[in-house]
């Protein structure tokens, strides 16, 4: 049985994307260690753990405390038959929650990166720039103490312009930043209006639908990875997951930008590569050995279906690698 949006509870509603396909490719049998390692709703968690149990172990960590407790109890109501463990904390950190799990390998290990739906559609926690709230977007806010609002309004002209096209590849970065001292000079910009407003008058109107794409879309994304130290998060995730991964286990990525998709194909490149000396070097002097064998070349990507159905999983790309035993 797959999981229908009827099942979503009101509170916690978010689609899970690539869904058959993700269970393609981890294909988790009944006695395996599954870790999804950005629960959210629990809607890939849910069929994992049908799939796994009775005697699997279903392991999900998320960072979000409101997430954690939502995903829990729907594990608990919806596949009672399979021992569950939901961990609280950022999958940088895994060697950490994975050690004090006692956990002693993972067979199927799953990443669904980014924001869920309740997270952007919460208002207060200052992700989405549809609606007016407060520049926050910490997916923490409990632990974290950096928010988009100090990011806005501390960092130098330089550092917003260099986050905002390293993070956000926005073509307007240095624009932006311009307008965005100029305005905070008279005062603090607080909100996610006052932010899109700044936005807009700093790229010139015939550029700002670039794409059909809102004209604040990449600088709240560079902002949110800012904040969130998303991409040194996801490199050393990747990293760990592949040494917990049992021989002949499975790793399933899914991005949804093309900074995201670029760190999980070099760190399957790299750690899928063999020695990488000159040929000329008599002896090999990098010790790389090959750890993965990677899926597909190419990623996988939603059916036009699919996106018609859940438009948030257009940008989505699905990259996979199995565990080389020994
Ligand atoms: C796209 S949602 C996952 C949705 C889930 N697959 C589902 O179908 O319901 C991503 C989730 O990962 C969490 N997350 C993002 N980065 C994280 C990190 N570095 N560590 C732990 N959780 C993270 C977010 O809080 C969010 O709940």
């Amino acid at each position: 049985m797959v999981v229908s949006e009827s099942d979503l509870t009101s509170e916690y509603r978010h689609i899970p994307v690539m869904l058959g396909e993700v269970l393609e490719t981890l294909s988790p049998r009944d006695g395996d260690v599954v870790c999804d390692c950005t629960l959210g709703g629990a809607g890939h968690s849910l069929e994992l753990g049908r799939r796994c149990s009775p005697s699997g172990l279903l392991i999900g960590i998320d960072q979000d405390d409101v997430a954690l407790a939502a995903a829990g109890e729907r594990i608990r109501a919806n596949v009672p038959e399979v021992a569950s463990l939901q961990l609280k904390g950022n999958f940088s950190q895994l060697d950490g929650l994975l050690q004090r799990a006692q956990v002693p390998g993972v067979d199927c290990f799953l990443f669904d990166l980014g924001v869920s739906s309740p997270q952007l559609d919460v208002p207060e926690r200052g992700f989405s720039y549809h609606e007016d709230a407060p520049l926050d977007m910490r997916m923490d806010p409990g632990t974290q103490t950096l928010t988009a609002a100090e990011v806005i309004n501390t960092y130098s002209e330089a550092d917003l312009t260099r986050i905002l096209r390293a993070y956000g590849e926005e073509r307007w970065a240095s624009r932006i930043a311009q307008f965005v001292v100029r305005r905070r000079a008279h005062a603090p910009i607080q909100t996610t209006m006052q932010l899109v407003e700044v936005i807009k008058d700093a790229i010139p109107a015939s550029q700002r639908r670039e794409g059909g794409h809102h004209p604040a879309r990449k600088t709240f994304q560079a902002l949110r990875i800012e904040v969130n130290h998303e991409l040194d998060a996801l490199e050393a995730g990747l990293q760990s997951a592949i040494r917990w991964l049992n021989p002949g286990g499975r790793i399933a990525v899914i991005s949804y930008h093309s900074l995201e998709d670029r760190i999980v194909k070099n760190v399957f490149r790299q750690r899928s590569q063999g020695c990488t000396c000159p040929p000329d070097l008599p002896v090999c002097v990098c010790g790389n050995v090959p750890v993965i064998e990677l899926g597909e070349r190419k990623p996988r990507v939603p059916s036009p279906d699919e996106i018609a159905n859940n438009p948030r999983a257009r940008s989505a790309k699905l990259r996979s690698a199995t565990k080389l035993a020994g």
